[in-house]
């Protein structure tokens, strides 16, 4: 099978706006930081060995390694380039990090069950991605077969006040917590620059 060619990336600064572009995309900027650290602290309050999806700027990813509570942390991320670029912001890496490469898509098979108390689920996907319904069928009984009983999975905040369809039909107990947030100016991927962000944490009961 044809490899899709990776696509251009590039972290831009532009008086302290911090953009991680991916394909001409905004994928991630740092005024996320305070709702990352919110998602990261609330997943570890459920236990000691955690698994990511997406590393972006790695701001969740440092949150949940640094967290006293946290034994492990496991970060999946697609493309190498991203992984160079953190690595070059951030030359020593706590002990408790590990990130290895790969399409969430095919590697959440591969996951051992019940071997994780928390997932924190944070790629930036493509919108046919998102509306393939196969695809979230088959992937997300996954998730919550790699979860130990009582573990959790954290996705990245939503600013609409709902609860996805591809995540909440697998679980039946979720906690939502709102906070409120201020993106940059130039922010093209939020309902307006300010509002209300909603972190929602689903449990494996
Ligand atoms: C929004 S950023 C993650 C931001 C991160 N939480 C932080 O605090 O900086 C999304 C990341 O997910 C990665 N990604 C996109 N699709 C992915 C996939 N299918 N599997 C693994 N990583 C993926 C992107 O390359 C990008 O680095």
């Amino acid at each position: 099978m044809e490899k899709t060619p990776a696509p251009e990336i590039e972290l831009i600064d532009r008086d302290g706006e911090v953009t991680l572009s991916i394909g001409g995309e905004q994928a991630m900027q740092a005024w996320e930081r305070d709702l990352m650290w919110a998602s990261a602290d609330m997943l570890c309050r459920h236990g000691k060995d955690f698994y990511e999806v997406g590393l972006g700027l790695g701001l969740s990813a440092l949150r949940i390694a640094e967290n006293p509570a946290t034994r492990s942390h496991r970060v999946l991320e697609l493309f190498g380039e991203v992984e160079d670029l953190f690595r070059q912001s951030h030359p020593k890496l706590p002990g408790t990090l590990s990130i290895e490469r790969g399409n969430f898509f095919e590697r959440v098979f591969e996951l051992e069950s019940e071997s994780i108390d928390g997932m924190f689920f944070d790629p930036a996907l493509d919108m046919e991605v998102w509306k393939d319904e196969e695809l979230w069928r088959r992937a997300m009984p996954e998730v919550v077969r790699a979860l130990r009983p009582g573990g959790v999975f954290i996705p990245f905040f939503s600013t609409k006040p709902e609860l996805r369809w591809q995540y909440v039909q697998h679980f039946r107990t979720i906690h939502v917590e709102r906070h409120p947030y201020t993106a940059y100016d130039t922010t093209e991927y939020t309902y307006g620059t300010t509002g209300d962000a909603y972190i929602q944490c689903f449990y494996k009961d």
